[in-house]
């Protein structure tokens, strides 16, 4: 959008004033090419919009395996959205476009939302041992650590400081984000940010069932006689 406005529409709208103040003819069909990238950026206002957003609401759009294609639906109904509204300010009205690009957004809805992982049933309802830490601390080394770090490490993503001041290199700090780390890393797949590290559904099933047992730290459990 912004290089349309920069690259286009700026410096076509010079050129032809420049051919006017010379006492030239202005070339039209600059006018036109800036009118045409105009309307390009009208229509990704909705969308442009969201992307904003949506970043601090992540759920199911960026955390989702096929966020490019839930992104790019979201992006024909905003502009499904705004052709309403350009087509009203014409004199137009096409009532039933507002309602099938509501209905789209339930239908995209649907098909993605998240299929949370379950882990089964804790250790104490099915009589085995539970997890301990030492049995998760490999997966939060291998996908946590890298942004969760005092100070944080992540080549791709620089930052001073952990995000939410939240130190995972530090067993006990893990356990008391026990919930929270279920809701992020368990039941939606939110974190590792993009998932940049590939975590499978296998690695968030075990973190989730360590949760489910209890989230023990090594020196808790008891040992079985
Ligand atoms: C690439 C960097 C990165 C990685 C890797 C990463 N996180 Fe995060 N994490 C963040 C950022 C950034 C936020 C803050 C998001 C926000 O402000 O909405 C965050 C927030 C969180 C929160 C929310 C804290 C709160 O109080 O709301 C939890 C829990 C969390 N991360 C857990 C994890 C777990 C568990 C892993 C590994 C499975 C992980 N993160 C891997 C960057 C990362």
């Amino acid at each position: 959008m912004a290089a349309n406005v920069f690259f286009v529409i700026i410096p076509n709208q010079r050129k032809m004033v420049d051919a006017m103040s010379a006492g030239q003819e202005p070339d039209v069909s600059l006018g036109a090419m800036g009118a045409q990238r105009s309307l390009h950026n009208n229509y990704f206002t909705l969308p442009v919009l969201f992307i904003m957003i949506s970043n601090h609401f992540s759920m199911s759009t960026y955390g989702h395996e096929w966020n490019w294609a839930i992104l790019a639906a979201l992006s024909l109904i905003g502009a499904g959205a705004r052709h309403y509204f350009n087509l009203k300010h014409q004199g137009e009205h096409k009532v039933w476009i507002l309602p099938a690009a509501a209905l789209a957004m339930i239908c995209l809805a649907f098909v993605s939302k998240p299929v949370p992982i379950q882990p089964s049933l804790s250790a104490e309802e099915s009589g085995r041992a539970p997890l301990v830490y030492s049995d998760i601390a490999p997966i939060i080394e291998k996908h946590c650590v890298s942004c969760h770090a005092e100070p944080p490490n992540n080549p791709l993503w620089p930052m001073p400081t952990p995000p939410k001041g939240l130190n995972l290199t530090i067993p006990s700090a893990v356990k008391a984000q026990a919930a929270n780390i279920m809701a992020q890393a368990v039941h939606s797949k939110v974190m590792p940010l993009a998932n940049q590290t590939n975590m499978t559904d296998d690695e968030r099933t075990k973190l989730g069932q360590w949760i489910v047992d209890g989230a023990l730290l090594d020196a808790e459990s008891t040992p079985t006689p």
